[in-house]
């Protein structure tokens, strides 16, 4: 098992949520969060005065996947989080010893996603 971590753009994180529920992997947490790149802010200028902002806006994602979900996964992250320009971001990946389902005690890699049935559906 793995956890993602990716730190992205606002923008992009609909069009990659949406790409994940196609895909089958619903199970994933997001917080607003600041942070800072390389370029360590952005400089602007208000009424003749400079100002720097060392932090910026970023939406981090928490993912935990099947190591053979891993590549799908942070592929979609990286094609919609991409426009070219510096700040688009950065994604990680952590190992992750074991999940348990609060609910039933179940654990293991099955707990994970949303596996569709043999007719397809997706559990309630
Ligand atoms: N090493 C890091 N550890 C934790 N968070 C990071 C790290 N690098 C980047 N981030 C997070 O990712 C956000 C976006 O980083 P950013 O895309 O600017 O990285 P970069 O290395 O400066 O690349 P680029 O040159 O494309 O801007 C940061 O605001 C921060 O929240
Ligand atoms: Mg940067």
């Amino acid at each position: 098992m793995k956890m993602i971590v990716a730190y992205i753009r606002h923008e992009a994180f609909e069009p990659i949520r949406t790409e994940l529920l196609e895909l089958g992997f619903p199970s994933l947490t997001v917080t607003d969060v600041k942070g800072s790149g390389r370029q360590r802010g952005i400089t602007e200028r208000y009424r003749g005065a400079e100002l720097t902002n060392y932090l910026r806006p970023k939406i981090k994602i928490e993912c935990v996947v099947d190591d053979g979900d891993l590549a799908v996964i942070v592929d979609t992250i990286l094609k919609h989080g991409r426009t070219g320009a510096v700040g688009d971001g950065k994604v990680f990946v952590l190992p992750v010893e074991e999940a348990y389902r609060v609910r039933t005690g179940e654990s293991g890699v099955d707990i994970l996603q949303a596996h569709p049935d043999s007719n397809g559906a997706f559990a309630k």
